[in-house]
């Protein structure tokens, strides 16, 4: 990723996260905030694992070197939040809640739905379908910079005392989205073709994923509450507990989250304008995990 001029070299940290401690509802007190958070990893187990897939679809028209070295560190960080966020998904089921009648339908989305080929037989030409799908992880990514973003500034969430290697998984994987927040768009700028269609299919893939991801997410989090073991079904998924999450600084505001897509719409857009990398950069260098995994490469560099 150039910036100001200077390269920004993006690479996975091999993270590894011990969840025996983690209790269900690792914000205490707050199940609504806890579940409306891990819907992330309801969804991005399969999503990252898409978006590598993709790319993988999409290397061969890699033209610029250095796009195609930030590809590849994009795929294999996506790569690692994948794995990272599946073992969260086995520490639930261990506490007695099953994500799996929810996450077959997220597969089905990502394998199915948007797969190597069009569903269904539609008749799209075979780049166009992959340009398409370059457009929705560039919309993606958006929303990832912001959140990426929003955790790593999120105080609230520390006022809460929350479990540490949830918050730390967080805002390891917010960092890494801010650093790599340019590539899929990048990616896409570079393989959906210079003529008229690149902007207005942009703003398509914006389009269709905005509304996806938000029934996604009310869907995901009223599943996790209404199977929460601990809560036997006392607790809902409401509009009014979201909102009281959102004014403890639990949740990014819904201006937050809104703001991100006519943003996008911008002719003048580049993702490199969203978040702060200085701060994911900081935060990396004080991370947990991130320090352990630098920690473990180093000592396997000099061995
Ligand atoms: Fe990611
Ligand atoms: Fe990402």
């Amino acid at each position: 990723m150039s910036e100001h001029g200077e390269h920004y070299e993006i690479a996975p940290r091999r993270v590894a996260f011990d969840w025996r401690r983690t209790p269900l509802h690792w914000i205490p007190d707050e199940p609504t905030a806890t579940h409306v958070i891990n819907v992330l990893h309801l969804l991005l187990p399969a999503g990252e694992r898409w978006f590598v897939k993709v790319f993988k679809e999409g290397l061969p028209l890699i033209r610029d070197p250095e796009l195609l070295k930030d590809v590849k560190g994009f795929m294999g960080q996506e790569a690692t939040h994948s794995v990272q966020h599946a073992y969260v998904l086995g520490h639930l089921a261990e506490q007695g809640l099953d994500t799996g009648p929810y996450t077959r339908h997220v597969d089905f989305l990502f394998d199915v739905l948007l797969g190597e080929r069009p569903p269904r037989g539609i008749p799209v030409p075979a780049e166009e379908w992959l340009r398409f799908r370059l457009a929705v992880i560039a919309a993606i990514e958006q929303f990832t910079a912001v959140l990426g973003d929003w955790v790593l500034r999120a105080e609230g969430l520390d006022r809460a005392e929350p479990d540490p290697v949830m918050l730390d998984l967080l805002r390891w994987h917010g960092a890494e989205e801010v650093e790599h927040r340019a590539v899929a768009f990048d990616m896409y700028q570079h393989c959906g073709g210079a003529g008229l269609p690149r902007y207005p299919r942009r703003v398509l893939g914006m389009a269709v994923t905005a509304p996806v991801i938000t029934y996604l997410w009310a869907w995901g989090a009223a599943y996790l509450l209404r199977h929460d073991p601990e809560l036997a079904g006392r607790t809902r998924y409401s509009l009014r507990e979201h909102n009281r999450a959102v004014r403890k600084g639990l949740l990014p505001t819904w201006r937050e989250l809104g703001s991100a897509v006519p943003r996008y719409f911008r002719r003048s857009y580049h993702p490199s304008q969203e978040g702060s990398l200085r701060r994911a950069v900081a935060y990396l260098a004080s991370s947990p995990a991130a320090r352990a995994a630098a920690g473990a490469a180093g000592r396997a560099a000099v061995s």
